[in-house]
């Protein structure tokens, strides 16, 4: 028997002040939550997700009421991101106060927090009344939940209970910040686009193994710069980078995963098009869900093709990049 699923969200923030594991819609995909500033609670969520203790956890907050209490200091660019971006799809790596378990940063001086716009979600970081660290909810490098269907599949059994808020509306996950170093770094491309950011408060550090998910990394390297897992967000089908003009004839029971329909289809026994307009949004908020179904089929490998690096663009190469590292 699984855990149950539905839309008490006084329930929900009840089991999360008691140091229970709740799944939580945001709009970017479902976060696996506990109560932060509960070690054990914490330690909870690594054990149902299979994660290693070195990749540490997004921490969510309602209000800046909280995020003053969590973090020491928020120089002037990330309080225009937050000023600009909040709430939504965007974590900001800040230097965190005592408040926050070493647990939650894996040992690191600082907290990556982020103020979700989902409205389920706000309601129940508001109803619980303390800060909620939540990776997403799935197994540790497997696909991101974009439903509750998605959670319960992964987890039904190892949490107690997931928050019905419907499909994720955004698709991939926030993007990640650090001001930790003092110049901002982007260590994930996410929801909201490197530009927008770079618009508002001018370069930003691109961590050069985002761009290069091929280069596997020690656990040591994770270490320092977490989050740059290569295997991550992999489904368990093979996953192949195709370009759309090399024109391969697909061997076997081949999947195709493209942003438009392509000319020719030619050879492959199922294809999921993201966007039949080619609009980056679109294609996010159905990426996993895609990706998923393609895996569903028993098929012998995935083919993909890279979208525009533009916008919502870079998130999706950057999954793309590591699932096909993962599988390969
Ligand atoms: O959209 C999202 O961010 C979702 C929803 C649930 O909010 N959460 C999510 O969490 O994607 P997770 O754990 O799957 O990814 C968190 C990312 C990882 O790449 C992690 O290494 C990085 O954020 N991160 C977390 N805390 C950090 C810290 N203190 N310093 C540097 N990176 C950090
Ligand atoms: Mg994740």
């Amino acid at each position: 028997m699984g855990c149950a699923i539905g839309t008490d969200v006084k329930f929900a923030a009840e089991l999360l002040r008691s140091g229970k594991l709740v799944a939580l819609p945001t709009e970017t995909v479902y976060g696996l939550g506990a109560h932060a500033l509960d070690p054990t609670a914490v330690a909870r969520i690594f054990e149902a997700k299979g994660r290693p203790w070195f990749d540490p956890l997004i921490v969510h907050v309602a209000d800046e009421a909280w995020l003053e209490r969590i973090v020491q200091d928020v120089p002037p660019a990330a309080r225009r991101l937050a000023e600009r971006f909040w709430p939504g799809p965007l974590s900001l790596v800040l230097p965190k106060t005592e408040l926050i378990p070493d647990l939650v940063t894996s040992g690191l001086p600082s907290v990556a927090v982020r103020m979700p716009l989902h409205p389920l979600a706000q309601s129940l970081l508001r109803e619980a009344d303390v800060p909620v660290a939540a990776p997403s909810a799935n197994l540790f490098g497997r696909l991101s939940p974009t439903t509750a269907g998605h959670v319960y599949e992964q987890l039904g059994e190892r949490i107690d209970y997931v928050l019905d808020g419907g499909p994720c509306g955004v698709g991939v996950e926030s993007t990640v910040v650090s001001f930790a170093e003092g110049t901002p770094c982007l260590l994930r491309p996410g929801g909201v686009p490197l530009e927008e950011i770079e618009a508002l408060i001018g370069p930003v550090v691109v961590q050069a193994s985002t761009d290069d998910p091929g280069h596997r990394q020690s656990s040591e390297t994770a270490r320092t710069a977490p989050g740059m897992l290569p295997q991550h967000y992999a489904p368990r089908t093979r996953l192949r980078l195709v370009s759309a003009d090399m024109k391969q004839v697909p061997q076997g029971k081949v999947g195709l995963l493209c942003l438009v329909t392509p000319a020719s289809t030619a050879g492959y026994a199922a294809i999921e098009v993201l966007s039949e307009t080619g609009d980056l949004r679109e294609a996010a908020a159905r990426f996993f869900g895609a990706l998923r179904r393609l895996d569903q089929q028993g098929l012998d490998e995935i083919h993909a093709e890279l979208v525009p690096e533009t916008d919502l663009g870079r998130a999706l190469n950057d999954r793309l990049r590591r699932a096909a590292s993962s599988t390969e």
